[in-house]
């Protein structure tokens, strides 16, 4: 249910699979993998490819966060490749909601990020038929940035306008992330937390997901 979700963006990638598997040993069972297209975001990331490497060789349930113009056009490919979860960028998109079928048609879950200078109220009407929300907690395009504090009234917002309608939408938090500032996503209402360059910059990789999936396991249980 809870989840810390490891961003690959600053991975070793010559070492990706002994990486993998530090993280899977620590108790990890979902990545985060950043897709950028130079033109949404100024920089260029990660592809279908490299998902469907990951996926033919261990069972990590895939996040794939879409920074990207025109998100529908790609959603077939990454569900193809694997992806258990897509997210769009609600910056991306017009009024149509025809996204979030396309992308649980082939049995994927969906989500919506959104920009930290995003006001939260334009989000509210996809909440019921999306999975996951996740509030960016950066600007979007590159890992290793300073955790933005000032979105987390954003989860709080989120957090009481989902529970006030009993929806079981996510809150998700992606930016910045490291064992210090967890604690107060957590506290402001966030399930999940997407943690790059704390972890993957880290001297241990194994050491520091494990910790930090530990510690998330005991706020949630406060
Ligand atoms: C930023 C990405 C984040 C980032 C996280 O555009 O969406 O997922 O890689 O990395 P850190 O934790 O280093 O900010
Ligand atoms: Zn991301």
């Amino acid at each position: 249910m809870y989840k810390l979700l490891p961003s690959i963006l600053e991975a070793d990638f010559y070492n990706l699979g002994m990486q993998i598997d530090s993280l899977r040993r620590a108790g990890i069972s979902s990545l985060h993998i950043d897709v950028m297209d130079g033109h949404f975001v100024p920089n260029i990331a990660l592809g279908p490819q490299l998902i469907r490497s990951i996926k033919d060789n261990c069972s990590m349930e895939i996040d794939v966060h879409l920074m990207l113009d025109n998100p529908y056009y790609f959603i077939d490919i990454f569900a193809k490749s694997g992806a258990g979860i897509i997210s769009v960028h609600l910056e991306t998109l017009d009024d149509s909601l025809d996204f979030i079928s396309k992308i649980n048609s082939y049995g994927s879950k969906s989500g919506i990020c959104i920009n930290p200078e995003t006001d939260v109220e334009h989000v509210y009407r996809f909440l019921r038929d999306i999975d996951v929300v996740t509030v960016m907690s950066v600007n979007p395009g590159f890992g290793s940035q300073s955790f933005k504090q000032e979105v987390l009234h954003k989860v709080v917002k989120l957090r009481d306008y989902i529970s006030l309608r009993g929806y079981s939408t996510i809150i998700q938090l992606d930016g910045g992330i490291n064992l210090n500032n967890m604690d107060m996503c957590i506290r402001s209402g966030a399930d999940n937390v997407v943690m790059g360059s704390a972890i993957f910059k880290s001297d241990s990789i194994y050491e520091t997901a494990f910790y930090a999936n530990e510690k998330l396991m005991r706020l949630y249980n406060r």
